[in-house]
């Protein structure tokens, strides 16, 4: 089948656009006010854009609290949402008042960031500290305004516990996490293989 964009016509219940491009990792994006009100959310529309220097990106469908803050902040944190975090995660989205802190919602531990002054998720295996570098209104094909805004920011500090860091990597089986896909559904990990690049054959 085919469809086009502007109909959307896909004749389905809901639309597959987000079931095919998945799996998302999910990034917990952490947040305080101007006012220092903490704000926690997962965001699927996340992931790393670049590695020199460490670029992530997350975006907001529609003007949400995580980007009031870091317009208001200039910083946010990414945890990493393990299986165990789960439910946790869910509640977390809940759409709440900007004076309700999540983190107390989802009964988590906020920690404070190292270098930025925003919370991460204290129970998560892994989290990232950044400082935004920019915030980009996704313009659309005919260069209009969308109401999708893209937050980048780039990593200063990056958190992993011990548990997780096996044989001197971090193992992702360990940490176990949760990827978003379309409609309800998300998906755990499946095996892990190694697929050498052509230069690296031997
Ligand atoms: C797994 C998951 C992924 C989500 N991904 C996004 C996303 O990428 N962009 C978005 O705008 N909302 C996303 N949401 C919804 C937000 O988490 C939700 O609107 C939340 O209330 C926003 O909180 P905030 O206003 O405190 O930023 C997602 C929700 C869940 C459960």
């Amino acid at each position: 089948m085919f469809y086009d964009t502007e109909t959307n016509a896909h004749g389905m219940a809901h639309d597959p656009f987000k079931a095919i491009v998945a799996p998302r990792p999910i990034g917990w994006i952490g947040t305080k006010g101007r006012d220092g009100i903490r704000n926690l959310s997962p965001y699927s529309f996340f992931n790393a854009v670049g590695d020199r220097p460490k670029m992530i990106m997350f975006s907001s469908s529609g003007r949400k609290d995580s980007l009031r803050n870091v317009e208001e902040t200039g910083v946010f944190t990414a945890s990493f949402v393990s299986r165990t975090l789960m439910d946790r995660m869910n509640e977390s989205s809940a759409a709440v008042a900007y004076e309700t802190d999540e983190f107390e919602l989802a009964g988590l531990t906020p920690a404070p960031g190292h270098i930025v002054d925003a919370p991460f998720v204290g129970e998560a295996v892994a989290a990232l500290e950044c400082r935004v570098t920019k915030v980009l209104t996704l313009p659309d094909m005919d260069g209009n305004d969308t109401d999708s805004h893209a937050v980048f920011g780039q990593v200063v500090g990056i958190h992993i516990a011990e548990e997780v860091i096996r044989n001197g990597r971090f193992d992702l089986a360990a940490a176990d996490p949760i990827m978003r896909l379309g409609y309800m559904d998300y998906a755990g990990m499946g095996p892990i293989f190694e697929l050498k690049r052509p230069s690296q054959r031997t």
